[in-house]
């Protein structure tokens, strides 16, 4: 299970850090180079407007002169090699390193003064505006998995090898009885052996019979019953303890998916946001006066759901201020729920392999082709109103999509990675050209997909 709190402290930690920063003019660099820089070079660990594995860094230029009295010259310095600027003793050098617990941030030692000087120009005015920064906490997000649990699946699976064990034991048995009747130069006691085996099998046989055929029913039960909790959920559909829409949200105002699951990008999950994220919009957006209704609903319904986000975080919508009383966090029922002995991670897909994913299903589905490479796999939640699983999330539905997907070699991560290997590849996939799938880098081995 995934730490929800953990993650909700960091989130803190980032509120705390945004609240000091003020917009400003830096105005010494290219934004927009240093955008391409940013993400090039930082994003691996740094969001502008969250924390990631290191600080959020929107208007860290501004954010250290006032806290802590350093100017860019500083900001060069540990840029460019932050260890030599700790080895010199440098005060808040350490001091971040420590409050980060020691995490080494890389060195750049390639990176001209220009470029850093673009880079800050970029978290100080970043081009496309990020939305307002987070005032204030609210209780966080948790979610909880649907109800299966590890024990079950561990005690089915037991179960069945002891079966097959059994099954295998008897067949040995029997062959072992139909060989000796056989021989013809049997010892005799071994004939008697036989003999009396074969009275006991003309004696007993139903009952034998009687309990393979229980064994084999159970067997089948066992099976069926783990198949369905490795779990085909297409179309699972929870009820939520708020009535979130995707069709409002991300569709009728086009919020982008990212905005809310902000980590798809950098890790393993993709989270569901907590109340903080929410308020960002609903701390102003008190009431749904929207043109679309969804049959059955109506005004009154949508203001009331958006009235539990403020019970859950106590924001009260006339004084415009937290009281304090905020109830539970909010338990989102998860949808998607890979078993535990699967590895999927979400920026593998969504980074390395948007491109690759966006063109090859647009090819494969020219009449419904998508923008965002997250419904490739979700498919188009913003025209749900409740999210349902959109494919069926099995093994054959990843290995499909490793088969048939063109790896774009012209990512950052594939270029800097598989540079020898794609010209080996090449050779070795002449067909379609050298086109090479998923599976020719590695997408087809278990130990991928499985810990
Ligand atoms: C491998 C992860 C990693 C990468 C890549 C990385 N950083 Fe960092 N950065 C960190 C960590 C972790 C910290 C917190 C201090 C520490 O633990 O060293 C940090 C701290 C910082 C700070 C100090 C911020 C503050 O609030 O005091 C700045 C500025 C910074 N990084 C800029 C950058 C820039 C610019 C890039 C890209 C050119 C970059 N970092 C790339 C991990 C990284
Ligand atoms: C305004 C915030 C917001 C935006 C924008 C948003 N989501 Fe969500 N998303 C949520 C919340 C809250 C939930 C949990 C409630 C639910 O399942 O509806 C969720 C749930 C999900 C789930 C199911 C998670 C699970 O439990 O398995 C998926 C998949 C998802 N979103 C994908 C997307 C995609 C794709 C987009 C863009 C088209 C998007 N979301 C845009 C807030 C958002
Ligand atoms: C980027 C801004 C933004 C964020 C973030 C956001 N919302 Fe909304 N929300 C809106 C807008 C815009 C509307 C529609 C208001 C209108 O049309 O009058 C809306 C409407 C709603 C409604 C009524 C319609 C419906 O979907 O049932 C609810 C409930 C709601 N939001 C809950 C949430 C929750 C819960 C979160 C956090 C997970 C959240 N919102 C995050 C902008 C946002
Ligand atoms: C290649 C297919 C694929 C793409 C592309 C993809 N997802 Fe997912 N997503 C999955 C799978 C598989 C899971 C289930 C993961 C699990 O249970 O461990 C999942 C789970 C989720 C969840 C539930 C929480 C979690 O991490 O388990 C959310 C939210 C989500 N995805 C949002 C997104 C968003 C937003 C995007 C686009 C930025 C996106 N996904 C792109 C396959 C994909
Ligand atoms: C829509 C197509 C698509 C689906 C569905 C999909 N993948 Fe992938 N996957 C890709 C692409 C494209 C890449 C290559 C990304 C890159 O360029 O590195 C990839 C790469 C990977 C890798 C890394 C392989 C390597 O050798 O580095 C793993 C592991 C992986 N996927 C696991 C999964 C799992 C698990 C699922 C199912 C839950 C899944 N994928 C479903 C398209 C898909
Ligand atoms: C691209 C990712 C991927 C690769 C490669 C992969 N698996 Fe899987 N495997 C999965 C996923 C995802 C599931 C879970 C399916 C579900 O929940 O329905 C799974 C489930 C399983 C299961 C449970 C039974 C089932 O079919 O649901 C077994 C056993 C298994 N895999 C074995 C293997 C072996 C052996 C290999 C190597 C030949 C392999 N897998 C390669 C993704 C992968």
């Amino acid at each position: 299970m995934i730490s929800w709190r953990k993650h909700y402290r960091k989130g803190l930690i980032a509120i705390g850090l945004l609240l000091s920063t003020s917009a400003s003019i830096y105005g010494q660099g290219d934004a927009k180079n240093g955008e391409k820089l940013f993400k090039a070079n930082c994003t691996a660990c740094h969001a502008l407007d969250k924390q990631v594995v290191g600080p959020a860094l929107k208007g860290v230029v501004d954010r250290l002169k006032k806290e802590q009295g350093l100017d860019t010259d500083w900001l060069h310095k540990w840029i460019k090699n932050n260890k030599e600027l700790r080895a010199s003793g440098d005060k808040y050098a350490n001091e971040v390193f420590e409050k980060f617990n020691k995490t080494e941030m890389q060195v750049f030692p390639n990176l001209s003064d220009k470029d850093i000087d673009d880079i800050l120009e970029y978290t100080t005015n970043p081009p496309e505006p990020v939305k307002d920064t987070i005032k204030t906490g609210g209780p966080g997000t948790n979610v909880a998995a649907p109800q299966n649990s590890n024990t079950t699946n561990s005690v089915v699976i037991i179960s069945l090898l002891a079966i097959a064990a059994l099954l295998v034991w008897i067949l040995l048995k029997l062959r072992q009885l139909v060989k000796m009747g056989q021989d013809e130069e049997l010892a005799e006691s071994n004939a008697k052996q036989v003999k009396s085996f074969s009275e006991i099998y003309a004696k007993y046989h139903l009952v034998g019979k009687g309990l393979i055929a229980i064994i084999a029913l159970l067997a089948t039960y066992g099976i069926w019953n783990w198949l369905m909790w490795i779990g085909v959920y297409k179309g699972y559909k929870p009820d939520q303890p708020i009535y979130f829409s995707h069709k409002i949200h991300a569709g009728e105002n086009k919020i982008d998916c990212q905005l809310c699951h902000s980590s798809a990008k950098y890790g393993k999950v993709s989270e569901i946001p907590s109340m903080n994220v929410c308020m960002n919009c609903h701390r102003t957006i008190s009431e749904y006066n929207g043109k679309y209704l969804e049959p059955g609903k109506d005004k009154a319904f949508y203001d009331g759901e958006i009235k539990k986000i403020y019970e859950h975080t106590g924001w009260d919508p006339e004084k415009q201020q937290y009281t304090g009383k905020g109830t539970s966090p909010v338990e989102w029922t998860r949808i998607h729920n890979m078993p535990d002995f699967v590895y999927f991670n979400h920026s593998q897909h969504v980074i390395a392999g948007e491109k690759a994913i966006i063109n090859s299903f647009n090819k494969k589905n020219p009449d419904n082709k998508i923008d965002v490479v997250c419904k490739a796999c979700h498919g188009k939640i913003d025209t749900m109103n409740v999210v349902q699983m959109a494919n069926d999330f099995t093994m054959g539905w990843c290995i499909e999509c490793h088969r048939t997907t063109e790896v774009d070699m012209t990512n950052g991560y594939n270029k800097e990675y598989f540079k020898n290997l794609h010209e080996k590849l090449k050779k070795q996939y002449p067909k379609d050209g050298g086109k090479i799938t998923v599976d020719a880098i590695g997408g087809l081995e278990c130990g991928k997909c499985h810990y």
